[in-house]
Parts: C-alpha cells; structure tokens; sequence
C-alpha cells in the first residue's frame, strides 16, 4: 500500500497526506470485485458509461510502466476490460446515456421548454477540460451554435473552438465575467476540478430574474 501511494503521489503531484484523506482501501476479492463494477460501469453515476472504461485502460497502461507490475495485476486488469466490455456488448447497460456529459444535456433538453430550445437558449459552460469539451460537443450535436465558456485558461477554450464545424460561435470569457455570463444565461453547465462551489446561494440570489428560466447542471465531483 505504501508503494502504490507513494507512487500516486510522485504521479500525480498529490501529497501522500491529501491521498491518504481520500482513498477507499480493498483487498484481495473485495479489490477484485470492485476493479470489475467500475469497469463494467456499475459504479458510475450515469449506469454503463463507457468513459469510465478508457480510464481503466489508461491506468492499466500506466501500471504496466511501472516496476512492480506482476502477472497477477497484468491479468486482473485485462479480464476486468474485458468483462467490461462484455457487460456492455451482452446486456443493456450501456443502451440509455452513454455519459455523464451528454445526460447532462440531455436533461436540459428535457428541462427548456420545446424541442429546439437549445438552439435559442442562452448558453454558459464553466470548465473547458475534459468534460467541459464533451458538454460542448453534446450540445452542438443537439443544435446549439452559439455558448459563452468560462474557463481559467483560454488556450483550452481555444483549442475546442478549433475542433468545431464551422458555424459553431464559442464566446470565451475569463472567469471574473462568470457571475454577469450567468445573469444573461438560460442554461448554466458547470464542469470543473475547483475544490470550493463556483456559484453561491448568495451569488444566484442576486442574479436578475432570467427572461425564461435559468437552469444549473452541475456535473463536476464533488459538487
Ligand atoms: N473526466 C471524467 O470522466 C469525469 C466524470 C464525471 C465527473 N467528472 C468531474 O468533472 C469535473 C471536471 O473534470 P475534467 O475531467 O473535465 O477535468 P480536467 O480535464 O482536469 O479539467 C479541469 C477543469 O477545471 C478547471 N479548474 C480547475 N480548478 C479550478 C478552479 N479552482 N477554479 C475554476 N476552474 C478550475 C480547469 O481550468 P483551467 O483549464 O483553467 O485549468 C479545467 O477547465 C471534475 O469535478 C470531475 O470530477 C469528470
């Protein structure tokens, strides 16, 4: 245990301390059994997404870079992608929303009124990392071409706008706008890593009334 922490923490620059504050310790079949659920999507918010499985084979290969990868672990994270894989090629699991980010708009789609809401509504997103970009992508595939994004860095909001077909306005802002972006949005997405609330009781209660409806769908963790 004190290996693989200590090399978590050299990975990912995250004191030991702060690690040890937040981890969920297993062992032997109750390690085993939950390396599976999380692969096989059982452990996820949205049931079956399929994201969550890319990170298992991200860390797999992380693993395999390190010295004290033995056959054991090799083998158990092989067959837990694979059961994976296989939970969401046999059964249903992953036949309703395939993630958080597009539950997350598909929800809203459900919450503004009409169907081609999206297309007219005021949109923010806060948070251009990974996540951010799929709620971004989400929502152009549902019809919507123009959002304002609020981020702390603006290459990252840059390099989404790259990826976009034409047509698709991405307004950045820097995040001292975010409170007068949100006065004028309809719908608010929020996405980041930040370890304190974003929006305060305090800060909506403030915000003029909205012209239709002003919805916050928060998909960042925790939240
Ligand atoms: N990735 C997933 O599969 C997944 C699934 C479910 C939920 N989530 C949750 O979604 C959230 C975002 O995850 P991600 O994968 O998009 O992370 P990410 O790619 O690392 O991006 C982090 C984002 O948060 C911003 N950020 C970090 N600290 C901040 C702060 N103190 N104030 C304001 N913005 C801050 C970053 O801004 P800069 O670019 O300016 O640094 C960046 O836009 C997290 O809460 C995560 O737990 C992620």
């Amino acid at each position: 245990v004190k290996e693989v922490t200590e090399w978590m923490s050299k990975r990912s620059g995250i004191p030991v301390s702060d690690i040890r504050q937040h981890w969920l310790l297993l062992y032997n079949e109750d390690a085993t059994q939950h390396l599976f659920e999380v692969s096989a999507g059982l452990d996820s918010l949205v049931l079956g997404e399929s994201q969550i499985l890319s990170q298992v084979n991200i860390v797999n290969r992380l693993v395999k870079e390190t010295k004290g990868n033995g056959q054991v672990i090799r083998e158990l994270f092989q067959k837990a992608i694979s059961a994976g894989g296989r939970a969401r090629n046999e059964t249903n699991i992953g036949s309703g929303a395939v993630s958080l980010s597009s539950a997350a708009v598909e929800l809203a789609l459900k919450k503004l009124p009409g169907p081609a809401a999206l297309s007219s509504a005021m949109v923010l997103v806060v948070g251009a990392g990974n996540m951010g970009k799929l709620v971004i992508k989400h929502l152009v595939a549902k019809g919507c071409t123009k959002m304002v994004v609020v981020n702390r860095s603006q290459e990252k909001v840059a390099a989404i706008r790259e990826e976009m077909k034409p047509g698709v306005e991405i307004i950045y802002k820097p995040p001292d706008e975010m409170l007068a972006c949100a006065a004028e949005a309809n719908v608010i997405f929020t996405s980041t890593s930040s370890a304190t609330p974003l929006f305060l009781k305090e800060h909506v209660e403030v915000l003029p009334p909205p012209h239709a409806r002003r919805l916050f769908v928060d998909i960042s963790v925790p939240r």
